[in-house]
């Protein structure tokens, strides 16, 4: 069966490389290997949130479409911005997602023609070069570099880029790198999407992932935002909910407008019972973000201090689940490495170049596993250390 052309920039990912050697070690050490390379998070939502999707699974009226969301969905979501953010949502600024990536996909869709430009960050979520290839649009990398802190610098962006772009995507706390932005960010940013015409798709997924007590932010929180874009969130990583789908797209009228036009020839919305939990989460799952907060920024700690034991020196990040670890010097790439750390210790990451040209050098290690065995990892990079490193 011949595929259409947009199908020849899809390949199978460099997991499938991963699964095979995984298999291997498993086989030979006849131990388990340890899987730091998928975000899925493994802290289950609060009891609260999952009472209350249990109990609304069971009432027969919630297995009907729900084409339009609940209005006490809409009426959380926006008690929590303005509670959370200071940030004042009319209902039609928001449309419900089933998970953020959904608007991801979307957005290029309903804004490029073949051929504009959408601008993404290097290192990227995978999502954000997908959803442009699919509408035919052409992208153009925008380097997040650690000597520029991992923040798009927007001098660097051509006359010919900023002429061509319809869409920005922009993501902090950023995935994969761990980076979180200053205020002056937001303003220039701002100000460069009003410059040049641009919409602003960002994606705030980690906004309740920031650690040493600093406060998470929103991008439609600075004036101007809503003027010139959107801003997804999603409750995959905040309550630990990423299998029952759910996530907001907020901000500005005209865009959600769109979607919402999209949408309705799309999909029937979000599964009731999912609403429901959604409410109690934005409601009562206050204190849960923080437990989930503490965890995230305890491994990370443990991670950091016992890998450098071995010799490995990983910069702590700012936020988000994520470490963006550097590869020892003796490696070709990322990938070379990552096949290495599996083979000897039977230890999975992402390398990095699946985010990007700008990953080569680094692997994304995913604080997805507990403290237990984030201490066997250390243990068994420790051993392996001489030919490793
Ligand atoms: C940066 C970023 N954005 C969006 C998503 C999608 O999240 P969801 O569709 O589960 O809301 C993820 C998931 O890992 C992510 O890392």
């Amino acid at each position: 069966m011949e595929t259409a052309q947009r199908m020849r920039s899809f390949h199978t990912s460099v997991f499938m490389d991963l699964h095979a050697l995984k298999q291997e070690y498993e086989q030979k050490s006849g131990k388990s290997a340890l899987d730091f390379s998928l975000g899925s998070p493994n802290i289950a939502p609060e009891s609260s949130i999952m009472d209350v999707l249990s109990k609304a699974v069971l009432v027969p009226k919630n297995y009907r479409y729900a084409i339009n969301p609940l209005p006490s969905m809409i009426k959380a979501i926006q008690d929590w911005y303005q509670k959370r953010y200071d940030v004042f949502l009319e209902s039609d600024e928001i449309a419900l997602l089933q998970g953020s990536q959904e608007a991801l996909i979307n957005i290029p869709l309903i804004f490029c023609d073949p051929l504009d430009g959408v601008l993404v960050p290097d290192p990227y979520y995978p999502a954000y070069i997908d959803a442009p290839k699919l509408a035919g649009a052409t992208i153009l990398y925008m380097p997040l570099r650690k000597e520029n802190e991992y923040l798009i610098d927007f001098d660097q962006i051509s006359e010919n880029d900023r002429k061509n772009a319809k869409i920005m995507i922009v993501c902090y706390p950023n995935n994969p790198t761990g980076a979180i932005a200053p205020d002056s960010f937001y303003t220039r940013l701002i100000q460069f999407a009003k410059e040049n015409d641009i919409l602003v798709l960002y994606d705030n997924a980690y906004s309740e992932l920031v650690f040493e007590g600093k406060p998470g932010k929103s991008f439609l929180s600075f004036p101007g935002a809503k003027e010139v874009g959107v801003e997804l969130n999603s409750f995959s990583k905040t309550y630990g909910m990423a299998g029952a789908r759910l996530g907001v797209l907020v901000g500005n009228k005209d865009v959600i407008h769109q979607y919402k036009i999209l949408k309705s020839n799309m999909d029937y919305g979000v599964f009731l019972p999912i609403q429901y939990a959604g409410i109690q989460a934005l409601k009562h799952g206050g204190a849960s973000i923080v437990k989930t907060r503490e965890e995230y920024e305890r491994r990370r700690d443990l991670l950091i201090q016992r890998f450098a034991n071995s010799g490995w020196t990983i910069p702590k990040s700012a936020a988000t689940m994520f470490l963006w670890a550097p590869i020892p010097a003796c490696y070709e790439n990322s990938l070379e490495f990552s096949k290495q750390l599996l083979k000897q210790c039977g230890i999975i990451v992402t390398p990095g170049l699946s985010f990007g040209k700008e990953g080569e050098r680094y692997v994304r290690i995913a604080l997805v596993v507990n403290e237990e065995q984030i201490e066997e990892a250390a243990k068994r990079i420790q051993e392996a250390r001489s030919s490793l490193f």
